[in-house]
């Protein structure tokens, strides 16, 4: 009785303190949404504004609707792009190697709810400890997709709890939520598409947002031959350069623009000094585009590059200066043979 007071409580503190409505799906499936909706900047706002600046650019984070994550996904197959397989296969070593830093009951927190490959494995690990296994998937949109009801029929012990908005409102939700550890993921080397200082802020907010005993698993791309990394983004079936020319069609359907597509082609180059690929959609010709719904009349002059994505790579150095900046520990850093992908291992320096 008392217990089920307590629960009642804090449910009510989160709904009304932490503004956040919890909408139960079925017995292993919840979610939760901000109660108010957040004043964010639209897609058409966004782009009004980056297209306004010299370099004309897209936030890489509208790459992904929902032909966009179909593109992404066949991205991780195609044989160039080394960075899934790489990563999946250290992964799956940590079962020998993760388990020493877990002491007691963790959580898993997934910001991006990724790809449910990578997720399996880890709940592989963490299920040969635990009886009962929660898994917060962070997302800002879809989040409880077909692949959550999957991973809910193959593991019957699995509870899990999606966060429907920004990494760091749900981090704080979560720190606030109760006293469970959390292993809180960050994998694929999503964190390479943020620019050199807003990637430390990143680390620091984690950091700051993260309980004492909470432990943070981030995978980075890593410093290599040029020549591997530019074929990884400009594979030889045309896939990323599909990807990189479907935010364009976004564009058409959802804000009423009327980009041909056939007029831009994609463009990735490595940045040696800046240690990031950078892709870009380039102009055939000189052409006028209308973008209605963000108010936009954009001209293009023949071969100017529309900057899509910066992904950085990183050195092992790097790494343990970023930690060091943003008040990390070090655990453990695990790679692959030829040195192509990192696993980092971070706990609060306490
Ligand atoms: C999802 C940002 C990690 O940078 O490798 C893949 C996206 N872009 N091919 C990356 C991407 C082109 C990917 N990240």
């Amino acid at each position: 009785m008392v217990r089920f007071l307590v629960k009642l409580m804090s449910l009510e503190i989160i709904q009304k303190e932490l503004g956040y409505t919890r909408h139960v799906i079925s017995e292993c499936l919840r979610c939760f949404k901000p109660t108010r909706e957040k004043t964010q900047k639209t897609f058409a706002e966004e782009l009004s504004s980056s297209f306004n600046q010299k370099q004309k650019s897209i936030n890489p984070k509208f790459f992904y609707d929902q032909k966009g994550s179909y593109l992404f996904k066949k991205i991780c197959t195609l044989p160039e792009y080394y960075i899934s397989r790489t990563e999946a296969g250290l992964l799956k070593q940590l079962d020998k190697k993760l388990p020493q830093y877990l002491n007691g009951n963790f959580r898993l927190v997934e910001l991006g709810s990724g790809s449910s490959t990578k997720t399996r494995i880890l709940i592989d690990i963490l299920e040969k400890s635990q009886k009962h296994i929660e898994y917060f998937p962070i997302d800002i949109s879809n989040i409880l997709t077909e692949s959550c009801k999957e991973l809910q029929n193959d593991y019957k012990n699995l509870h899990i709890t999606g966060i429907i908005d920004d990494y760091e409102s749900a981090l704080e939700l979560i720190k606030n939520y109760d006293n469970m550890k959390n292993l809180i993921v960050f994998l694929g080397s999503s964190f390479g598409n943020y620019d050199s200082n807003i990637g430390l802020q990143f680390l620091q907010k984690i950091n700051s947002l993260m309980k004492n005993d909470d432990l943070f698993l981030i995978g980075l791309d890593l410093v290599k031959d040029e020549t591997v990394l530019e074929h990884a983004y400009n594979d030889s079936q045309g896939i990323t350069a599909q990807f990189n020319l479907n935010v364009l069609s976004r564009i058409n359907s959802e804000l009423g623009a009327n980009f041909d597509v056939n007029k831009f082609v994609h463009y990735s180059v490595y940045n040696k000094k800046q240690s990031r690929i950078e892709m870009y959609l380039r102009s055939l010709e000189k052409q006028i585009v209308n973008i209605p719904k963000a108010d936009l009349v954009l001209e293009v002059k023949k071969d100017e590059l529309i900057h899509t994505e910066n992904s950085f790579k990183f050195t092992i150095s790097q790494i343990k200066e970023m930690s060091a900046m943003s008040n990390f520990q070090i655990q453990d850093i695990w790679c692959d043979e030829k040195r192509y992908f990192g696993l980092i291992l971070l706990s609060k320096n306490n």
